[in-house]
């Protein structure tokens, strides 16, 4: 599929995934849904691949939201079936065996958050703002934002944002912990890059099994969790990666990481 909505440029195994719409904020379309989930597809496929950073064109979005020009016209079944069509890219990027790192450069709002807080680390730059406009637009979040943010900031913060569809700077999402850091624009992509090359030099398998244990542990009772992160830790002692990981420790040498 050509993607012209969507840029991608890999190098030292991290992947740059840019949503490339700034004359509408980078607005999520039906078009730029499918082009970034055909994306990011292929990067879970690439095994060159070890982590990416996911931000928008521009200075002044990461992403607006869902495209709400498109919306307006939209009929019940419709928005049922885009709310899918964006909760399936959702659950995708939660579910990809990479980490994701969301350099937020501007507007994350709506369907923009919700991108955003799939992804497993938030870096903001300090222009950045959080919201969920869509009560002011006679809609609800439809892209996992209700049940994301409460599970992340508790329901009582996520309800004053969402009833609210008032507008946070970076500031105040990094004091609820929306936001791991905030950083000037000018230094924010290198900052993503910077964790994303450190994470790429691990052990790939180890770093998709850790978010595995995270993501899925966080639905499970935590006595299943441990279970769980019991049996994938088990299951790595059969990598290459692990004999290599612990003999390079003991020899006294950096590792040498395959993915295998
Ligand atoms: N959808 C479609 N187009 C959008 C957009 C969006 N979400 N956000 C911005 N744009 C477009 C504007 O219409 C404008 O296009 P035109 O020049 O053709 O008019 C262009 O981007 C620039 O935007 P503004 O002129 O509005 O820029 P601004 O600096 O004055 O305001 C803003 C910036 C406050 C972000 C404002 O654009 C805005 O409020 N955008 C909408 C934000 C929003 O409500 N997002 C939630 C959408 S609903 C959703 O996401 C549902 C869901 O959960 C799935």
């Amino acid at each position: 599929m050509d993607a012209k909505n969507i840029q991608c440029e890999v190098s030292e195994g991290v992947a740059v995934v840019t949503v490339n719409r700034p004359e509408s904020l980078n607005a999520l379309n039906s078009a730029v849904l499918a082009e970034l989930e055909c994306t990011l597809y292929g990067i879970e496929q690439d095994s060159t691949v070890k982590a990416v950073v996911l931000t928008g064109a521009g200075e002044k979005a990461f992403v607006a939201g869902a495209d709400i020009k498109e919306m307006a016209a939209m009929t019940s079944f419709e928005g049922h079936r885009f709310a899918q069509k964006g909760q399936r890219l959702i659950l995708f990027i939660e579910k990809m065996s990479k980490p994701v790192i969301a350099a937020v450069n501007g507007y994350a709002l709506g369907g923009g958050l919700e991108l955003a807080l799939a992804c497993d680390v938030i870096y903001a730059s300090e222009n950045a703002k959080f919201g969920f406009p869509e009560v002011t637009l006679g809609i609800i979040p439809g892209f996992g934002g209700t049940q994301n943010l409460a599970r992340l900031i508790g329901p009582n913060r996520a309800k004053e944002l969402v009833f609210s569809g008032r507008i946070i700077p970076a500031a105040k999402g990094l004091d609820w912990g929306i936001v791991n850091e905030v950083v000037p624009l000018s230094e924010l992509k290198e900052k993503a890059l910077g964790l994303a090359r450190e994470m790429a030099k691990n052990g790939a398998i180890a770093v998709g099994y850790a978010k595995d244990a995270i993501v899925n542990g966080l639905n499970m009772t935590k006595e299943d969790g441990f279970r769980y992160e019991s049996s994938l830790f088990g299951v790595l002692f059969a990598t290459e990666d692990q004999k290599e990981g612990m003999g390079a420790f003991v020899e006294k040498r950096k590792a040498k990481f395959q993915g295998k």
